[in-house]
């Protein structure tokens, strides 16, 4: 036995110690085949391509295919798993602000699927919802034009109670909007070399070497988790890096686990962008959460030459009280710092983790784990640091006073029976339904929604088609971090969140965009609405 605690630990404490995974791996797979696994393995974190597509008559053109295919996480051992023109996950899609985008998606899959481009601005006949849904061997080609601020965004399946498997399988990836404002300003900006984007999913596997995805009752509830984290779909990543200066774009994949990104040694870095753009000015910290769905951006620096392990905690969103939102996060980021105290605290993981494995990841609370997400390698030559601005971009204001109105929105999760027959996960007391337009909003009009979690967890809100801001969380003005242009927020128990938001052209009575819970369980088990902009 200890041999699996020390390697369960590891896979999921790395933090330094980068031997674990192969173990890990071994064990998890019930031993046997131990030929196919050394100890000690880390992999070279593999870089999505970045995929520009190809300009025809001043449309930029992307072909998609989804595709089943085999990825080898753990040495040795096939995984069968779903991507976008590969094996796992997509290339990362590049565009510019202006770009008019057509994506030529065809799928191969045995099941119906969607892509929808979260945070984008575009036609509801183009978002990729639930009401876009290609079927096997189907096409879909939507077009639309890029109206965002650069910033990193997504593409994943929507389909309809399908998500969560879908994305748990591969079908995710990452997309840069470019613009010139941004590119201007002295970040570093060279794809895969400096600037690193870093999809975060903990997947959890049989002993087949499958992926282990189940909707019990407590995954449903809690929302899927795994303890092996995947980034980039590699498993124990390892990154050389070649710049003073690394600026890593942090997207949450993940289908229900909220993290604490830090570094193993505590050093502070510059958050310089929220899910939709940047920010206005950095923001200096030693710790950033994500929920899923949630993206940043982050530059660190590595003039010290010294090598060092981007963590993430797996935070407990269980009860997590809102008693002022900000509070909260305090609360979360206030635990001793990571990196200390490790060794201490690594026996008791382990046999968290242990029986978190026994049960098949089938415990009813959320355990708190430590993941390694990154080793960085700063390599012996590297290019000198550029001077970060101080200043980055400027945003509009934030006035209440501009909303015409306000709409409640809350969330809610129905315990036992009513669970169990389905209707549980609600917002405003009804599950998603197809047929029902929940909101209607007029063009040209800026609301506030307020958000209210009447449930005993956190839940993300994703809002479809516009990049919102906080205005207050229990009548608190958002954090430094949350001032950004946002479409994922996380609202805790007991909180309500103010956010306000401007619904520009598109209008189309008929075709709704989403709102709806980004622990992709919720989404699936009804915890999502309609609205259309007319
Ligand atoms: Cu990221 Cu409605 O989705
Ligand atoms: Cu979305
Ligand atoms: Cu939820």
């Amino acid at each position: 036995m200890t041999n699996r605690r020390s390697l369960l630990g590891g896979a999921a404490i790395g933090g330094g110690v980068l031997v674990i995974g192969g173990i890990a791996a071994r064990e998890f797979l019930g031993g046997g085949r131990s030929s196919y696994i050394s100890s000690g393995s880390v992999n070279p974190l593999q870089i999505p391509t970045l995929y520009p597509g190809k300009v025809e008559g001043g449309v930029r053109i992307f072909d998609l295919n989804l595709q089943r295919g085999t990825s080898r996480f753990l040495k040795g051992v096939d995984t069968p798993t779903i991507g976008i023109n590969q094996p796992y996950l997509g290339p990362t899609l590049e565009m510019y602000a202006g770009d008019t985008v057509r994506m030529n998606v065809s799928s191969e899959l045995s099941e119906t699927a969607t892509v929808h481009w979260h945070g984008f601005h575009l036609p509801a006949r183009a978002d990729g919802g639930p009401h876009q849904p290609i079927e096997p061997g189907g096409k879909w080609s939507p077009s639309f034009e890029v109206r965002q601020r650069a910033s990193m965004f997504w593409y994943h399946s929507h389909a309809l109670h399908r998500s969560g498997p879908q994305v748990y399988q591969g079908l995710a990836g990452a997309i840069y909007v470019r613009d010139t404002e941004s590119e201007r300003l002295d970040l570093p900006n060279d794809y895969g070399i400096d600037d690193v984007p870093l999809i975060v999913q903990d997947r959890a596997f049989n002993r087949d070497g499958s992926l282990f995805y189940s909707t019990s009752m407590r995954n449903v509830m809690m929302g899927m988790t795994g303890n092996t984290m995947l980034v980039n779909g590699t498993v124990n990543p390892v990154f050389e890096a070649r710049s003073n200066l690394l600026r890593l774009r942090l997207l949450n994949g993940s289908n229900a686990r909220f993290y604490r990104f830090a570094f193993d040694d505590g050093r502070s870095f510059a958050q310089v962008a929220s899910d939709g753009g940047l920010l206005e000015q950095p923001y200096r910290t030693n710790n950033v959460i994500l929920a899923p769905g949630e993206r940043t951006q982050i530059v660190i620096d590595l003039s010290d030459g010294s090598p060092v392990a981007f963590l993430a905690d797996s935070i407990e969103t269980m009860g997590m009280m809102g008693g002022g939102g900000m509070q909260n996060r305090g609360m979360m980021s206030g635990n001793d710092r990571m990196g200390d105290g490790m060794g201490d605290r690594r026996e008791g993981r382990g046999e968290m983790m242990d029986r978190g494995m026994r049960t098949n990841g089938e415990g009813m609370m959320n355990e708190r784990q430590r993941f390694t997400v990154l080793n960085i390698r700063p390599t012996a030559q590297r290019r000198k640091a550029i001077t970060m601005p101080t200043r980055l971009l400027s945003l509009p204001r934030v006035d209440p006073t501009d909303a015409v109105r306000t709409r409640r929105f809350v969330l809610n999760m129905g315990m036992g029976m009513s669970m169990m027959r389905g209707g549980g996960f609600t917002i405003n007391g009804q599950s998603m339904d197809m047929q029902r337009i929940d909101e209607t909003v007029k063009v040209n009009t800026t609301e506030i929604w307020q958000i209210e979690n009447a449930s005993m967890m956190a839940h993300p809100f994703h809002i479809h088609d516009v990049q919102f801001r906080v205005l207050d969380r229990n009548g608190r003005a958002p954090g430094p971090e949350e001032r950004g242009l946002k479409d994922t927020v996380t609202v805790a128990p007991r909180e309500v969140v103010r956010v306000i938001l401007r619904f520009e052209e598109y209008t189309d009575p008929d075709l709704p965009y989403m709102y709806h819970c980004h622990i992709l369980e919720h989404e699936d088990a009804g915890m999502m609405g309609q609205f259309v902009v007319v």
